[in-house]
């Protein structure tokens, strides 16, 4: 090798370490609360009971520190000064989700209530005024309690309230947002309370009472979808989306047996939601109907405990999305774990795997970006590369430091492998959410967990605000727009 060969290659490899990552003009950065977790006002001027309200006051021990979301970060008075630190950080937009009760006080659309409008429309126009677009979830967790006193996401026919409830909110807010979220995670809110029985509604119905949750969940989304398509998107122009939570599954081994089941596990965690609405089939994956009606046969079930979608369901479900929400937080070692037939029907069993995280992951178990560019490339692969945003991905601790070193090291390594999925790899990502803005009440692990960029003193009546570290460098790589 002569010498100037050498130095032209000693430049390149000083090129390629030191060129900060560009971020593209188009990708836009934001942060995301929900009505729960952060308002407050439970019963404040007219609103009406939700399931979480009414868990949380009749089953405290269903959080771990038997707090509820009564006060909660006190945004329902705080709306200006949360506002004031979304401009500082300088997001783009910021995901927030409209409390059903609080428009719709006992859930029905016969009536509604003027001062939770007011409360949205306020907020709504501080966060235009100051130029951070609304991007808004109509259901995140907090059902009416008259629905559920009528099974709630189990009834088919909460589909047609929901309808009624998202043309209200469209009609009320559409003029200004554009960015709408029908459902958040409907796999947390169908499996964790109807499959394990934690949290509201405090219903637990494994391996059935999930399955009719998730059918309702992908029939209220198709039809706010469709409502939208028919009654404002001429007017209005925004898109509809739905989010949806993935983790990534590395098989734990290389036999065929853990590699089908790390494949089996994206597909029933994710793919259960995903393939009805993005995929040409629009039905569930094939192998969790497969597995599901197996094991309902053996089980002596006359039908798949898995409902069967109406053909003119698959075709109102098929399409019903502009954009995929991602939510994003876990990596895990995926392997089989096939469980006897013993007359319990689970989820889990249905799945038949097993997980664990691996604890030499650098830079730790918690953060492995890798993971979220592997969800994205199996997305672009099997669904056509369809809109990504990103609508949450946050780091945890349980100590609330402001020295969040931790959290820093996330949210760069995190966007960074984003970046690689949309450069390197042509996926359609577009939007970065972190999840939160500030500290809240994370269902049933109450005030104990802590994901905020701000940390908010809970024991203070003003519940006062406080910027962590991460707070600074957020507010810096959306200034910079580089890694
Ligand atoms: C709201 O609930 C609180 C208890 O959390 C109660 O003290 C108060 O009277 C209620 N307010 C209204 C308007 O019902
Ligand atoms: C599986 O095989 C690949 C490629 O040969 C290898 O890189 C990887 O470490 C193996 N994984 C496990 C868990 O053994
Ligand atoms: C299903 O029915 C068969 C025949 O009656 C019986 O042997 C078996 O134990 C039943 N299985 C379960 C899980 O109930
Ligand atoms: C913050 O944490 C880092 C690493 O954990 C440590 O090196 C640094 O000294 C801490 N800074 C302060 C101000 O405590
Ligand atoms: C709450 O805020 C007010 C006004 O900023 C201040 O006067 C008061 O001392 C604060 N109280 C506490 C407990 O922090």
């Amino acid at each position: 090798m002569n010498h100037l060969t050498l130095i032209g290659l000693v430049l390149v490899l000083l090129a390629s370490k030191c060129t900060p990552t560009r971020i593209p003009k188009y990708f836009k950065f934001g942060t995301a609360t929900s009505a729960y977790q952060v308002e407050g006002g439970w019963n404040a001027s007219g609103k009406g009971e939700s399931i979480w309200d009414h868990f949380t006051h009749n089953y405290p021990k269903g959080v771990v520190d038997r707090s509820n979301g009564d006060i909660a970060c006190d945004t329902y008075h705080k709306w200006r000064e949360d506002v004031q630190i979304l401009k500082g950080i300088g997001v783009d937009y910021h995901r927030f989700s409209i409390s059903w009760t609080r428009i719709l006080p006992d859930g029905f659309a016969r009536r509604i209530n003027p001062e939770g409008v007011r409360f949205y429309n306020d907020f709504i126009n501080e966060l235009v005024n100051n130029n951070i677009e609304p991007m808004v979830t109509l259901y995140h967790w907090d059902l009416p309690q008259t629905l559920q006193d009528l099974g709630g996401w189990t009834n088919p026919d909460i589909a047609i309230y929901f309808e009624e409830y998202a043309k209200i909110v469209f009609e009320l807010f559409g003029d200004r947002v554009k960015r709408w979220i029908t459902l958040n995670e409907p796999l947390s809110f169908c499996e964790i309370t109807y499959g394990y029985g934690f949290g509201a509604p405090h219903v637990s119905s494994p391996g059935i009472g999930v399955y009719l949750c998730g059918r309702t969940a992908l029939l209220a989304h198709a039809r706010a979808y469709h409502a939208y398509e028919r009654e404002f998107r001429k007017t209005q122009g925004g898109k509809v989306g739905i989010t949806i939570d993935g983790i990534w599954a590395e098989p734990m081994t290389n036999s065929t047996e853990d590699i089908e089941a790390a494949e089996r596990e994206i597909e029933m965690t994710f793919g259960w939601w995903v393939n009805p609405i993005f995929s040409d089939t629009g039905d569930y994956p094939a192998v969790m109907k497969q597995r599901v009606e197996e094991r309902s046969r053996l089980e002596n079930y006359t039908i798949s405990r898995l409902p069967e979608f109406l053909a003119s369901e698959i075709d109102m479900i098929k399409g019903s999305a502009d954009f995929l929400g991602l939510n994003h937080y876990r990596t895990w070692l995926v392997g089989v774990n096939e469980s006897p037939i013993d007359g319990k029907p689970s989820f889990q069993k249905d799945k038949g795997t097993q997980m664990h995280q691996d604890p030499n992951w650098k830079p730790s178990p918690q953060i492995v970006p890798w993971g979220l560019r592997k969800l994205l490339n199996w997305i672009k692969k099997k669904y056509h590369n369809p809109l990504v945003y990103i609508t949450e991905n946050g780091y945890l601790d349980f100590s609330g430091t402001l020295n969040d070193t931790n959290r820093v090291t996330f949210i760069k390594v995190f966007i960074d492998a984003v970046m690689d999925a949309v450069e390197k790899d042509d996926c359609n990502v577009q939007r970065y959410t972190y999840w939160s803005i500030l500290d809240d009440m994370e269902w049933s692990l109450g005030y104990t967990a802590k994901f905020g960029l701000y940390h908010v003193d809970f024991k203070s009546p003003n519940r006062t605000r406080t910027p962590k570290i991460s707070a600074e460098a957020f507010k810096n790589l959306i200034k910079r727009r580089q890694l």
